[in-house]
């Protein structure tokens, strides 16, 4: 007989996750989605609960895996104005959706006679997720500039790089860093004429706008299967689903399109393998949960939620604009934005983005800091600072304006982090060689960042990303995995 105190146990871990980031009650503006209603949450861990021991690897042997699949993506199909010859889906997340829709696309344009390292084609808004997917599945990425002020993609600029050897185009509905939504509808046309696949990423709005409606109140323009170029588009059900994470539909237009998405073999001694997703035996606690949570809201649910996030981003995009020195970037569609110094007031007027994000931090709401990048043809998009709003947002947007007020107080005049201070700060030259384990440990430990234990981000963020801005990419990256590696590394003995 196993004899355990499961009370013990439960209390560390309740212990360990008071000092999580509060995933409940909007403080936190990126990584969560609370609807806000706490019978969604009983219901999808419920919903967890009676399928924790399934397999989710096979809907044959485990047919409520089957039912629930079909019927979670029957209602994006309709969401998303697919009709029959729409297939789809339930992936583990954004990424893995991602993956997949490269993944096919790669392995269409090879069956149709591609040879040779194929193309994808995007705006460099685009998900990092693409990067990943470039770089597993062998294709060559081609990113596109934005305009460095609004973040909004030139449709021609992306069009003119069609040809034979673009496996994918990728557009967003809409982007993360901005929330613009790209010119879908121009790019799928010249892609359909092209006979080029378009694969729309709506990971963060796929369960959202749907239900949205431009400020004047005006429809969307089309970015979903209504638009005839579309290929596949990609839906969170762990974000706008309000799912528990884990969760994602990818859809493809084309029984034969998809039939590329999956890995099939026999050539093994042991079971024949039939692989949909990327992983082989898997959990379906968050399909269950998003099936529960898709009868609970139904389309009248997730519209009444859609319309709290529409409100309450609107007035954030006001408040924003009327702090002087900050502007919302573009024109964002959904319900997220990016806020960047206003350049047009004198200096001592503006705000910094990252400065004003930690402020806002210190009052206790937790805003995300995004890097500057310099793009492809030379021209630098600025650093900014990441909202992502849900249904609970507008409880509390009163508080949230004081919060964002005060800070813009306290960070008016106070000049960006001055990158090349930071570079100076470090031990030595890293920009030349390799970095190891124990040489990247060093220069972490020197900036306060990576002591034994898990490592908390320090409470100012803003020279952290200064120092990830100026370091050469690789140098950065390799820094970055030595912080999130050390994080779970049990201690030395
Ligand atoms: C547009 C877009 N695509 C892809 C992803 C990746 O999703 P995940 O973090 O679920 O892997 C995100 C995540 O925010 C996203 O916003």
């Amino acid at each position: 007989m196993v004899s355990f105190d499961a009370r013990a146990i439960l209390a560390r871990l309740s212990a360990l996750r008071e000092a999580d980031a509060p995933t409940h009650g909007g403080r936190v503006l990126s990584y969560v989605y609370d609807s806000g209603v706490p019978e969604i949450d009983a219901l999808a861990a419920e919903a967890m609960r009676l399928v924790q021991p399934v397999n989710g690897l096979d809907p044959t042997t485990f047919t409520s895996v089957a039912v629930m699949e079909r019927e979670v993506v029957g209602f994006a199909r309709e969401l998303l104005h697919g009709g029959d010859e729409v297939v789809g889906s339930v992936t583990s997340g954004g990424t893995e959706s991602c993956l997949l829709a490269v993944k096919t696309a790669r392995d269409v344009w090879r069956s149709a006679g591609g040879t040779g390292t194929p193309r994808l084609v995007a705006p460099v808004t685009v998900h990092a997720a693409f990067q990943k997917a470039a770089a597993l599945f062998d294709l060559t990425l081609d990113l596109v500039p934005v305009d460095p002020q609004s973040g909004r993609l030139d449709a021609s600029l992306l069009t003119a790089r069609l040809g034979p050897d673009v496996a994918l185009v990728v557009v967003s509905a809409p982007s993360y860093p901005y929330a613009t939504l790209d010119p879908v509808e121009e790019v799928a046309a010249a892609c359909e004429e092209a006979g080029v696949a378009c694969h729309v990423d709506a990971c963060i709005g796929g369960w959202i706008l749907p239900f949205w409606r431009a400020a004047d109140g005006a429809a969307l323009p089309l970015w979903d299967f209504r638009v005839g170029g579309v290929t596949s588009v990609s839906a969170d059900l762990h974000k706008y689903g309000y799912a528990p994470k884990g969760a994602s539909v990818l859809l493809q237009r084309d029984r034969d399109r998809q039939r590329h998405q999956y890995f099939a073999t026999t050539g093994w001694p042991g079971y024949p393998v039939v692989n949909s997703t990327l992983l082989g035996s898997k959990s379906a606690g968050a399909l269950a949960a998003s099936w529960a949570i898709v009868q609970a809201l139904g389309a009248r649910g997730f519209a009444g939620l859609a319309e709290s996030c529409r409100r309450a981003t609107r007035g954030l995009q006001d408040i924003v604009a009327d702090i002087e020195g900050l502007r919302v970037v573009g024109d964002p569609t959904g319900p997220l934005l990016a806020v960047a110094t206003d350049e047009s007031v004198a200096p001592e007027r503006r705000v910094d983005p990252h400065h004003w994000a930690d402020r806002v931090r210190r009052r206790g709401w937790i805003l995300q800091l995004q890097p500057g990048l310099t793009q492809p043809d030379g021209t630098h998009l600025p650093h900014t600072t990441h909202l992502t709003i849900t249904p609970v947002t507008e409880a509390r947007i009163d508080e949230l304006e004081a919060a964002l007020r005060g800070a813009a107080q306290e960070a008016r005049g106070v000049p960006p982090v001055d990158r090349e201070a930071v570079l100076a700060s470090l031990p030595g030259d890293v920009g030349g060689t390799e970095l190891d384990s124990a040489t990247a440990a060093h220069i972490l430990g020197s900036l306060g960042l990576a002591g034994g234990g898990t490592p908390g981000l320090p409470d100012d963020q803003a020279p952290l990303l200064a120092l990830v801005e100026a370091l050469p990419r690789p140098v950065a990256e390799r820094l970055l995995v030595e912080l999130l590696a050390r994080a779970v590394e049990p201690p030395d003995a």
